[in-house]
């Protein structure tokens, strides 16, 4: 038996050990430990298909499922760790169990490989952790739905950042509401598409005993086994798919972010974070910097990265395996648990954060943002809205000379722009009346 041997799975062909530096750059059982449980619970499954089909002893397939099963509870509680020197979680795993159970840990690498080993266990831990994700992403949309029912309210709109016509600021959150529907009809997509189970897929070419594929997925949960062998270890799209989900995740909560900044900054005050989610500064006594947001806008470019590390790592391999492919694990863990962190931190934003209704009525005085809403009144006097544009636009000039808002000016003013204006135009540009006017009514 060459040296390594006992705490490798590959020792026999070798005659020294790895370089010190090799090891440290290729091992990765520590970086990956969150993969422990799948390892252990896909083991579990290989080990009763090799019993179910002959493969190995009923009883050296007890003695693996005890040993597993144990192993397991001890991976949830916390006390089995692996540690930096095994080269993987895998070998992690074979080692223990063979310290534990002897000799019959030896047969439970039978009709198997790493390489469908690994993308098992990534399969089983992203569609795991996406499932987390949905119920995150409802607990955000719940708390959003919350807030904005609260607050049925008029603030200004904005296009080009330029304030455009008053929406409510229940419309405004339910837009990101909205979006984060779709987030989740993603999410779900992402999950949907993680059915074929990699188990029994081999190397790259299967193996030449009879296992049953299909009893492998039923086992695992998935809808069936990967029809082709080779793509079984090649297939990392599931992940480039998830990590594009997260991508656009954070995109959404990043523009979210991008307002609240902006509408938390005094020239605004439209909104007040909660201390809770702000901090100050070393040096200027009376700072309240909204670090929660940029942070969480700050680290979209991190889960970016991730998706573009993934899709530039996979685009030039050859099937099958290639050791490049290790490079997904902790890139698609770190963006997972960022926009789980990100989500979560902003439910709390959101739950704590107050509106200024005061601050948006007084906004609203100034920027004219219901001349739009005066050129329909005049569409509704028999006015061609091309017409009733001209009209308003030429009163918003006037206005704007007086230095007064349009519900500011008096019938005679208003008149010398058109005769077809009467006292009713008061009641088209008031802005928490016009919400009840046409579609507009949607956004109460
Ligand atoms: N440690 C590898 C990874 O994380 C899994 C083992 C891959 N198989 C191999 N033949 N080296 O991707």
């Amino acid at each position: 038996m060459q040296a390594g041997y006992e705490d490798k799975l590959w020792g026999g062909r070798f005659q020294g050990d790895v370089a010190p530096d090799m090891a440290a750059f290729h091992n990765n059982a520590v970086q990956t430990a969150w993969l422990l449980e799948a390892d252990i619970v896909g083991s579990i499954a290989h080990a009763k298909m090799l019993t179910r089909c002959g493969l190995i002893t009923a009883q050296q397939g007890d003695a693996l499922d005890s040993g597993l099963s144990a192993m397991l509870a001890e991976a949830k509680a916390g006390t089995l760790v692996p540690d930096g020197s095994f080269e993987d979680v895998h070998t992690f795993v074979e080692v223990k169990l063979r310290e534990r159970i002897g000799d019959a840990a030896k047969v439970l690498h039978t009709a198997r490989s790493r390489n469908d080993q690994v993308n098992t266990d990534m399969k089983l831990y992203a569609r795991a952790r996406c499932r987390q994700l949905a119920d995150v992403l409802q607990q955000l949309m719940e708390t959003i739905q919350t807030k904005a029912a609260q607050h049925p309210v008029p603030m200004p709109g904005y296009t080009h950042l330029q304030r455009a016509q008053a929406i409510t600021v229940k419309h405004w959150l339910m837009a990101y509401h909205a979006m984060l529907t779709r987030d989740l009809r993603r999410v779900n997509n992402a999950i949907a598409g993680m059915d074929e189970c990699p188990l029994g897929c081999g190397a790259l070419a299967g193996t030449t005993h009879a296992i049953d594929r299909a009893y492998s997925a039923q086992l695992l949960d998935f809808e069936r086994p990967h029809a082709n062998l080779l793509d079984g270890v090649s297939d990392r799209d599931y992940l480039m798919e998830a990590l594009a989900v997260l991508a656009i995740i954070m995109t959404h909560l990043s523009r979210l972010c991008e307002e609240l900044v902006i509408f938390s900054s005094q020239e605004f005050a439209f909104v007040l974070l909660d201390d809770r989610y702000a901090t100050g500064s070393s040096i200027m006594p009376q700072k309240k910097n909204p670090d929660s947001v940029e942070l969480i806008r700050g680290k979209t470019g991190r889960v970016y990265g991730h998706l573009m590390g993934l899709l530039t790592v996979m685009k030039g391999l050859p099937l099958a395996y290639n050791k490049d492919m290790q490079e997904d694990k902790e890139s698609f863990h770190d963006a997972m648990e960022t926009t789980l962190s990100c989500l979560t931190v902003m439910n709390g934003i959101i739950a704590t954060m107050s509106i200024r209704e005061e601050r948006l009525r007084d906004a609203l005085r100034g920027g004219f943002m219901n001349a739009t809403e005066a050129a329909d009144y005049l569409v509704r006097r028999g006015v061609a809205f091309r017409d009733a544009h001209g009209i308003v636009g030429q009163t918003v000039l006037y206005a704007e000379q007086q230095q007064k808002p349009l519900e500011a000016l008096s019938l005679q003013e208003w008149q010398q722009f058109s005769p077809l204006i009467d006292e009713a135009i008061y009641d088209n540009i008031d802005y928490a009346k016009t919400m009840h006017l046409g579609v507009k009514r949607e956004m109460l």
